[in-house]
């Protein structure tokens, strides 16, 4: 169904956006962690999103993108009063919330804008929120006013120390796992080197921790078997299943490889695509 566009923020220019969009089916229903499915054109390819927030009363969705290829290009050619010709959500399993202490949620990149999400959750279930988001640099941040207005601790790193700790998000984590043994349970959303990587460190600790994984998705409900990932050597698929899973036993890389399967296709249609925006 058309979904109109209500707003549209640039967060890093010609890299990541904000869409705001007027879907008050969704918003009733949508809880931290679902995603939604949508697609540009009846004939091109759905691709999954995670829902960044809500607003049931306003009846509205937000969702945060990274334009890397020809869909998520599409996207970005969409402006404030335009509408997205079909989304279908909210898809997957929320995230498990209740309320037990202190929860550390760790986002890097445009996975902040999910983690920001499942944290707002936990926090207004009653648990104590330390958030700890990285970037590459200062300019690549995202959602720091925003997870500041609830989180009751927020440590920042960058890769170049433009800003706060110098170094990975998970020099921060180790460092807090060592001083506070109340954490009940780690949730990472990013890159999947870096959700591998928290996971390697909450390990020795034995704290909970779930990670949110992003395969290739093809229809999001369960039917094609695109999604599957390996999570304690059984298959999953994390259009139904997940998409968030126990990070100690996901089989990571596997999700690396097949998410990099069709990495040739994907240039190929880019390439066509920039071709035909610019005229050649
Ligand atoms: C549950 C889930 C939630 C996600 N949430 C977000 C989000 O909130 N913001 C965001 O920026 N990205 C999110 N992603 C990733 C996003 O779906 C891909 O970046 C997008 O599909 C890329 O499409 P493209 O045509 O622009 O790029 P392409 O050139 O087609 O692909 C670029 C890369 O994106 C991945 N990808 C490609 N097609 C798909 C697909 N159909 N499904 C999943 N991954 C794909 C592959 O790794 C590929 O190499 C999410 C993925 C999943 C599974
Ligand atoms: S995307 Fe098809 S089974 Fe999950």
């Amino acid at each position: 169904m058309p979904t109109p566009i209500l707003h549209k923020e640039s967060l890093i220019p010609g890299k990541t956006s904000k869409l705001v969009l007027h879907a008050p089916h969704i918003a009733q229903k949508a809880h931290p962690g679902h995603f939604v499915m949508l697609r540009m054109s009846p004939t091109g390819e759905r691709i999954p999103l995670t829902i960044a927030d809500t607003d049931a009363a306003n009846g509205t969705i937000t969702i945060v993108y990274l334009v890397l290829g020809k869909s998520t290009a599409l996207l970005e050619t969409l402006k404030e009063g335009d509408a997205i010709p079909d989304v279908c959500g909210p898809l997957g399993h929320p995230t498990h919330i209740e309320k037990r202490g202190t929860v550390i949620c760790v986002g890097g990149g445009t996975g902040i804008a999910a983690m920001h999400h499942i944290a707002k959750g936990h926090s207004r279930a009653g648990n104590r929120v330390v958030g700890i988001i990285g970037a590459r640099g200062k300019d690549l941040l995202l959602f720091e006013k925003e997870l500041s207005s609830f989180a009751d601790e927020l440590l920042i790193s960058t890769d170049d120390g433009s800003y706060g700790h110098k170094g990975l998000v998970t020099d921060l984590l180790r460092d807090r796992l060592e001083k506070d043994k109340t954490v009940f349970e780690v949730v990472a959303v990013g890159p999947v080197p870096m959700m591998a990587a928290v996971a390697d460190t909450t390990r020795p600790f034995g704290v909970k921790t779930t990670v949110s994984l992003n395969p290739i998705m093809v229809d999001g409900i369960g039917m094609c078997g695109a999604c599957r990932v390996s999570v304690g050597g059984k298959t999953k698929f994390a259009c139904v299943d997940g998409p968030e899973f126990d990070g100690h036993e996901v089989d990571f890389p596997e999700l690396r490889r097949r998410l990099s399967a069709y990495r040739d296709q994907e240039r190929i249609s880019f390439d066509s695509y920039n071709g035909c925006a610019h005229g050649n």
